[in-house]
C-alpha cells in the first residue's frame, strides 16, 4: 500500500508552499515552517546538529504563556502558583518561572537547594511535600526559611517541631490530609484514596493540630491536598477543594490562624494529537472547579495555593533523538534511536503514549510504515513509542518525541551508564543551553575502582 505523506501530516510537501501541518504540532511553541519542525523561531534539525542528541529542547515562550494562563484563571482569589519542582527541575526553568512570579512545590533536600539556587527570594514562596522527609531535609529546610511545611503524620510534626526548637525558628505547618477521593489515572500516580501512603485521614486532622499547636515554634498555618497527576477530567478537584475548604473553616473555628490552602497539583493534558485540549478551555474548567466551593467560604480567605507541574512544562518540551537504524524483524519494523528509556521512562512506566513526528519533511511520498521507536538499552521495555507512523524514515534522520518536557529530564537515569541529555531553552531566536550533555567522566567520577 501506498500513501502520501500530506494525509498523514495533514502537511506539505516539500516546495507545496504550504507549513504546518495540523497534526504532531504544539502550536505557538512547536510548529512546522517551510517543512521544517521549529521550536519557537528555531529549527529543530539547527539545534540537535549544534547540541547533539539525545536533546531535550524547551520553549519559554510555552511556559509563559501556560504559566500566565494558570495563574490568571485564579485571578479574582489571593493565590499563589507553586510549581512542582519534580516535573522538571532545571535551574534555569525554575529561575524563568520564579521572574514569572511563581512560587515551588518541593519534595527534598535537593530540590530545595535548586530552588535557592535558582533564586534566593523564590524560597519565601515555596512549599515542602512528601510522607518521608529526612531530619537532615527538615533542618535544612527550618534554616533556609520556606513560607510553609505540608506535614504527612504525626511522626513527622513531632521531628519538625524538635528541628524548630534546636534553631530557635518558628515554622507554618500545614497538615496533607487524605481527602479519599478517587481519579481516573495511572494506579501509581493516584494518591488521593485512603488506601494510599499520603497525608492523614480528614478525621484525624483536628487532634493532629492540637497536638502541634502545643509545640512553641509551630504555628498550625494550613491544610493541604494532593489527589494525583495526570487527571484531565476536572470534578475531582472540585470535590478535594470543598474537603479542603471544609476543614480549613473548622480548624479556623478551632482557634487556629488558618492562613494558606493548598489545593496541591495534578491537572492533566491530553498527549494525543487527536483530542488536544484547548489549553485555556481547560485550565477555565478547571479554575472554575475549585473556585466553585473556594469563593463560598468566608472572608478573609486564606491564602490558595496550587502546585501544578505537568499542565506547566510537559508540551512545553521535547526530546529530539536521531534515527540510528532502521530494521525488520518479521513483520515487526524498528526505528532505532540514540534515546532511551533512560531519557523518557515514561512510555515503559505508565504506557505513556507520546507521539513522535519527523523533525523535517522534506521527503517526497514514502512507503507506509508503522513501526516501534525503540532505544540501545538491553530491555525490551526499551521504547519511546509503538506502532508510530513513521513512513520514510532513515536511520540519521532526526525524530522528535512530544510532550517530553514533564518528568523527562527529571526521570532520566545513567542505566546503561548512558550519559544524560543535554537541554536548551529557547526564547524568540535566542538559544540557550541550560545543561550541557554529561561527560563520561561526570558520571564515572563518584566511583571508585579500588578494592
Ligand atoms: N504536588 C504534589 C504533592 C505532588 O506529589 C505532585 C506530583 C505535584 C504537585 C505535581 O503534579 P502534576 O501537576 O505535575 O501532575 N512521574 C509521573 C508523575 C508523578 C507525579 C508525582 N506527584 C509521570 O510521569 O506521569
Amino acid at each position: 500500500m501506498r500513501f502520501e505523506r500530506i494525509t498523514l501530516t495533514g502537511g506539505p510537501r516539500k516546495g507545496s508552499g504550504q507549513s504546518s501541518p495540523a497534526r504532531f504540532t504544539r502550536p505557538p511553541a512547536f510548529d512546522y515552517q517551510d517543512g521544517e519542525l521549529h521550536c519557537d523561531r528555531v529549527r529543530l534539525s539547527e539545534l540537535a546538529a549544534k547540541y547533539g542528541t539525545p536533546l531535550y529542547v524547551y520553549s519559554a515562550s510555552a511556559i509563559r504563556e501556560r504559566y500566565r494562563v494558570l495563574d490568571r484563571a485564579f485571578d479574582s482569589v489571593a493565590h499563589t502558583i507553586c510549581y512542582s519542582v519534580k516535573a522538571n527541575s532545571n535551574l534555569s526553568i525554575l529561575r524563568f518561572l520564579s521572574r514569572l512570579g511563581a512560587g515551588f512545590d518541593i519534595v527534598s533536600g535537593g530540590e530545595l537547594e535548586r530552588v535557592r539556587l535558582a533564586r534566593k527570594r523564590a524560597l519565601e514562596k515555596t512549599v515542602f511535600s512528601g510522607v518521608g522527609k529526612t531530619e537532615d531535609e527538615l533542618l535544612l529546610a527550618v534554616r533556609r526559611g520556606i513560607v510553609l511545611f505540608n506535614v504527612e503524620s504525626e511522626g513527622e510534626m513531632e521531628l519538625l517541631a524538635a528541628c524548630a526548637t534546636r534553631l530557635h525558628k518558628y515554622v507554618n505547618v500545614a497538615l496533607r490530609v487524605n481527602p479519599d477521593i478517587a481519579v481516573k489515572t495511572h494506579p501509581h500516580i493516584s494518591t488521593g484514596l485512603a488506601e494510599h501512603k499520603f497525608g492523614v485521614p480528614i478525621r484525624d486532622a483536628s487532634f493532629l493540630c492540637r497536638q502541634a499547636s502545643r509545640h512553641e515554634y509551630l504555628d498550625v498555618a494550613g491544610v493541604s491536598v494532593h489527589i494525583g497527576s495526570q487527571i484531565t477530567d476536572v470534578a475531582p478537584f472540585r470535590l478535594a477543594t470543598e474537603r479542603v475548604a471544609e476543614l480549613a473553616a473548622q480548624l479556623a473555628g478551632e482557634g487556629h490562624n488558618i492562613r494558606f490552602a493548598d489545593i496541591g497539583g495534578g491537572l492533566g493534558i491530553s498527549y494525543s494529537s487527536q483530542e488536544l485540549l484547548d489549553f485555556p478551555e481547560h485550565v477555565k474548567a478547571y479554575a472554575e472547579a475549585v473556585l466553585g466551593p473556594w469563593q463560598a467560604v468566608k472572608e478573609p480567605r486564606p491564602l490558595l495555593l496550587l502546585e501544578p507541574g505537568r499542565a506547566i512544562i510537559a508540551p512545553a518540551g521535547v526530546l529530539v533523538t536521531r534515527v540510528l537504524y532502521v530494521k525488520a524483524n518479521g513483520e515487526r519494523r524498528f526505528t532505532v534511536v540514540d534515546a532511551a528509556m533512560n531519557d523518557l521512562i515514561r512510555p515503559v512506566l505508565y504506557g505513556a503514549r507520546h507521539e513522535v513526528a519527523p523533525v523535517s519533511l522534506d521527503r517526497p511520498a514514502w512507503e507506509s510504515s508503522r513501526s516501534d521507536v525503540v532505544g540501545p538499552v538491553c530491555e525490551t521495555g526499551d521504547f519511546l513509542a509503538r506502532d508510530a507512523d513513521l513512513p520514510g524514515v532513515l536511520a540519521g534522520d532526526y525524530l522528535c518525541v512530544l510532550d517530553a518536557g514533564a518528568y523527562g529530564m527529571s526521570l532520566a537515569s545513567n542505566y546503561n551508564t548512558r550519559p544524560r541529555a543535554a537541554e536548551v531553552l529557547v526564547d524568540g531566536r535566542r538559544v540557550r543551553l541550560v545543561r550541557r550533555r554529561e561527560s563520561l567522566h561526570d558520571m564515572l567520577r563518584p566511583e571508585t575502582s579500588r578494592l
